[in-house]
């Protein structure tokens, strides 16, 4: 084959990859994401999960719902840093997945420590700080879940944006849950601290503008 041949070929090849890139990036977003969780369900009910299953279920989609929430908030510094506009398409999905590890979460905490109890689970939530805060940003992100709903978005004009700078608020009460629930080692809550806090940094001046 012809070197010009090869170069049309290599020309095209990168012309539809960057025509599809948001594309792609959703179906490994989509992958990263649920992959994980089906093995750690696959691992929960085939018996292999180690001595403690329930608590390995609810640190694992605790810690993964946290990731997911910051890497979204990771996703417009990065784009504007990087001069990558086309990220921000992902921003969405990414904070979808988040809440969806944080349903599991709760559900997890519903079925396995409170046995589906609501009146045992609402003295959860008065009687333990850390759960209270929980909740609270639950709540949160599933206000920011319904309304990400384009038709919505459209709707609620400059509310939307409004509503959605809640996350960081949803950010920082997660972070405290982390920290309150653990018993002793506070080094993995305090790291996580740090990034939402360094996260919400990069935005002082947004943040400022929405208290005026
Ligand atoms: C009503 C809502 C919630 C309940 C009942 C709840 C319950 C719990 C429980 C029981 C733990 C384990 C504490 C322990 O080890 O003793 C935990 C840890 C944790 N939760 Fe939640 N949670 C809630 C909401 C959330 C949300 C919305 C997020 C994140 C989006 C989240 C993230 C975490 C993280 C990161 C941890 C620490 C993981 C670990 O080291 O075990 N939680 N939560």
């Amino acid at each position: 084959m012809s070197a010009s041949a090869n170069t049309t070929k290599q020309v095209t090849f990168k012309s539809v990859f960057l025509r599809n890139r948001v594309l792609l990036l959703k179906i490994a977003i989509h992958l990263l994401a649920f992959l994980p969780l089906f093995g750690l369900y696959f691992l929960a009910f085939t018996e292999q999960l180690g001595a403690d299953p329930v608590e390995e279920v609810i640190h694992f989609t605790g810690i993964g719902a946290f990731n997911l929430l910051l890497l979204s908030l990771m996703i417009s510094p990065m784009a504007k840093k990087f001069r990558q506009g086309y990220l921000v398409q992902t921003r969405r999905l990414i904070g979808l997945y988040s809440f969806t590890y944080a349903c599991l979460h709760l559900l997890n905490f519903l079925a396995f420590e409170v046995q589906f109890d609501l009146k045992l689970f609402f003295n959860e939530i008065l009687d333990r700080p850390y759960i209270t805060v929980g909740m609270a940003a639950l709540i949160i992100l599933l206000s920011l879940a319904i309304t990400s709903i384009t038709a919505l978005r459209r709707r609620m004009g400059q509310k939307w944006q409004k509503l959605h700078n809640w996350v960081y608020i949803a950010a920082l009460l997660i972070a405290l849950h982390f920290f309150w629930s653990v018993k002793s080692d506070i080094v993995e809550p305090m790291i996580y601290f740090t990034i939402a806090l360094f996260l919400l940094a990069l935005r002082k001046d947004k943040i400022k503008r929405w208290f005026k």
